[in-house]
Parts: structure tokens; C-alpha cells; sequence
């Protein structure tokens, strides 16, 4: 695995960082992208699928964007990390469901900085699937310090508090790295900011024509709240179309503004220059009819619509499609593009979910539950997953 190191921070400059200068001295970041640019690819056979006219469809390769583990959270982890880096906490509390992208994207994180940091669990309950099992022996593969469990939000609360009470120095990220019920720090909303200067620079070098939509996953709302400053700052015309992927207490639309609010304050504390956008509610949609019964949950729309863009893109271009996120997310896009108003509009799929194969892990341990800690072997002996 390759170590963060200082050689890789003088060669990436984040474009946030040319236009607002002051910002470069006083944000904490530290580079984890593999490059300053990450792809788009057209999806044509998508395209022809749904008999577009003038319109086109394109997927932003987020998945692609580290070698190890790639998706949404590396952007908000260049900065969440960079501060955690600046502080020199050796230690973070990862909260998020047991079958959580967030959780393991920050262990493998951990390790890759120096000294690597300690990592503590702090995991919920959500619906039992193969991607859950596999997270969960994944988790312990990444070797944490310890791994707790409640089924409940509220038990896991307790428990996190009381930790924190005898670890006060002890770094929480929360579920999605974003805002948690106002709490925490808009910090990793700042990397969706820097991706819609990415963006606009690829509209400029005639990558991808100014989208009219982008469709994205929305569970702490942090990364579409980046994309809707980050479009208003640049004056595109792009509507942020966010997926509702999980509890309506999370994402909608007054969350999403007090997210957007926030990074554009925080910023502006920073540098003076950077300006204090009004966001409206009509800056960007919250797509909701796509969750299912809850967080986590499998819909037939979501896992059809894994099939369809598998079949037709996927599988050809090496991204996969799970039914937590990225598969709701595009059953909505599919029906909007139904849509015979729609055949002419530009639209772009951010793909936020990591498509590096991970299965030598799982290998490497053979698949073994048993040395899980024994509060999660229920999940394999009761063996009731949704999809089996
Ligand atoms: C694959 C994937 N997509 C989207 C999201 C949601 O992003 P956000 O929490 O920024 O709304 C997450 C994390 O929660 C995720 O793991």
C-alpha cells in the first residue's frame, strides 16, 4: 500500500486552492485522488436504450477515483483526513451501519497514512445482505481496535457517548463524513466543491457538454451539498437531482441547505474572497420514491436497474452497481429519462461507488465469520439474507 507522503501533496493542486489561495494555507488537506482529473465516459448504449434525441448520458468514474478503494468518500476524506493529520489524532470513532462504504473506505485510509491510525467501530443495524457479510469480514480484516454493535440508533448513541466521555481525543467521523444532525464538521463537503471545479473544467475541454442534471446518491446529503455550492459558484446551469437513499430525518431539503450553508461559511471564515452564496431550495431536487422500505433495503426498480445499465455499460467499462446507493439512484434517473419532455437533456450519473475488486481480501481470509468478535456471527448462522 502507498503512504501518504509529501512528494504527492506538492504534485496535486486542487483547483479550489488556485482561485482562493488563503484557502491552501488554512483548510487541512491531504491528497488521496490518483489524479487531478477523473474520468467521464459517454453511456451510449444507455442512450440509444432509452431513444434519446438530442439528449446524452454520461457516468462521472468516482469509482475509479483510488487505486484501492475508490467512491465518493475520498473526496470528503482528503480534508476530513487532512485535518485529522494537522491534529495529529492517532485514533478516529467510525460510525455508520454494519454494512457501511464510509467505515471501511476509512480503514483503508488509515493505514495508508504515518503513522497508521487507529480505527474504532461503532456500527447500526441495517438490512442483512452478501454486501453486509462481506463488509462486516472486511472490517475486520482492516484489523480495528474494536468493533461495537447495536440495532438501534439509540443504543449506539449511548455507547458512543460514553466512549467519547473516557477517549475525549478520540476523532469521530460520522455516518457519510458529513453533517450529523448539525453536528460535526462540513469539512468533507469542501472535496464535492473542488469536484464541480473538476467538472467545469471538463466542460471547458469539451469532455462532456454543461450538464442540465446530475444525478447523485443522497444519504448525509455532503456530497450532492458540494456539487449544489460548487455549481453556483461557478454559475453553471446544472440541477443537482440527490437520490433520497435513506431516513427522510437526514436527507431533505433543510438538511441539504444547513450542509450547503455551513461549507460556504466555513470557507468564507477562511478566505474572505470566497463568496457567501445564497443557495434557494430551487437550486437542486431531493428525488424521493426510490428507498424501499428503509436504509439498506433491496428494491426490485433498484436491482432491475442494476441489471439494464450492467448489461448495457458495466460490465464493458469495469463499474459495478450495488442496491443500496448508486442502483435507487438510477432507477430515478431511468424514469426521468423515460420521459418523453426529457429525450434532449444532458444528463451525468455520478458514480460514487467504489468498483476496485476487493474479493482477494475476502480470499486472503477465505470467507472465514468465525473470527469475527461473536456479537456479529448471528449474521452468517441465521444466513437470511435479502438477496439469497
Ligand atoms: C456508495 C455511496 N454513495 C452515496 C453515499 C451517500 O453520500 P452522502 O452521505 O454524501 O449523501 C454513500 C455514503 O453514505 C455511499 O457509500
Amino acid at each position: 500500500m502507498k503512504n501518504f507522503n509529501e512528494k504527492d501533496m506538492r504534485e496535486r493542486i486542487l483547483f479550489l486552492f488556485s482561485q482562493y489561495p488563503k484557502l491552501k494555507k488554512k483548510v487541512s488537506w491531504i491528497p488521496l485522488l490518483n489524479s487531478n482529473t477523473i474520468p467521464i465516459d459517454r453511456l451510449s448504449n444507455l442512450e440509444s436504450k432509452v431513444h434519446l434525441s438530442t439528449g446524452a448520458v454520461y457516468i462521472k468514474r468516482d469509482d475509479k477515483n483510488h487505486d484501492t478503494y475508490g467512491g465518493n468518500k475520498i473526496r470528503k476524506f482528503e480534508f476530513l483526513f487532512g485535518r485529522i493529520t494537522e491534529k495529529k489524532r492517532d485514533t478516529i470513532m467510525l460510525i455508520g451501519g454494519i454494512g457501511s462504504n464510509q467505515v471501511l473506505a476509512a480503514q483503508i485510509i488509515s493505514r495508508k497514512i504515518y503513522p497508521p491510525l487507529k480505527n474504532y467501530l461503532f456500527l447500526s443495524g441495517q438490512p442483512l445482505t452478501k454486501h453486509v457479510q462481506n463488509s462486516l469480514l472486511l472490517f475486520n480484516y482492516f484489523n480495528p481496535k474494536k468493533m461495537c454493535f447495536s440495532s438501534t440508533y439509540y443504543g449506539l448513541l449511548l455507547k458512543i457517548l460514553w466512549f467519547k466521555m473516557i477517549h475525549p481525543k478520540i476523532y469521530i467521523i460520522f455516518p457519510g463524513g458529513s453533517l450529523f444532525f448539525s453536528l460535526g464538521t462540513p469539512i468533507g463537503t469542501i472535496g464535492f466543491i473542488e469536484a464541480a471545479f473538476e467538472l467545469h473544467e471538463q466542460i471547458k475541454k469539451g469532455v462532456i457538454p454543461e450538464p442540465d442534471i446530475i444525478f447523485i446518491p443522497c444519504a448525509s446529503c455532503g456530497s450532492a451539498a458540494g456539487l449544489i455550492v460548487g455549481c453556483k459558484l461557478l454559475k453553471l446551469k446544472t440541477k443537482i437531482h440527490a437520490v433520497s437513499v435513506g431516513d427522510k430525518a437526514f436527507n431533505n431539503k433543510k438538511a441539504m441547505l444547513q450542509n450547503c450553508n455551513k461549507v460556504i461559511k466555513y470557507l468564507n471564515e477562511k478566505d474572505k474572497s470566497f463568496p457567501k452564496l445564497t443557495i434557494r431550495e430551487d437550486d437542486f431536487k431531493i428525488i424521493y420514491g426510490y428507498l424501499g422500505t428503509g436504509y439498506g433495503s433491496e428494491t426490485p426498480d433498484g436491482k432491475a436497474s442494476i441489471n439494464l445499465l450492467m448489461n448495457l455499460e458495466g460490465y464493458e467499462k469495469g463499474f459495478v452497481l450495488e442496491t443500496t446507493y448508486t442502483g435507487k439512484t438510477v432507477a430515478a434517473m431511468l424514469d426521468f429519462l423515460k420521459k418523453e419532455e426529457n429525450k434532449d437533456k444532458k444528463v451525468l450519473f455520478w458514480n460514487t461507488f467504489n468498483s476496485n475488486d476487493l474479493s482477494h481480501y475476502l480470499h486472503e481470509i477465505h470467507l472465514t465469520w468465525e473470527n469475527l468478535p461473536k456479537k456479529f456471527h448471528k449474521f452468517y448462522i441465521d444466513n437470511k439474507t435479502e438477496n439469497k
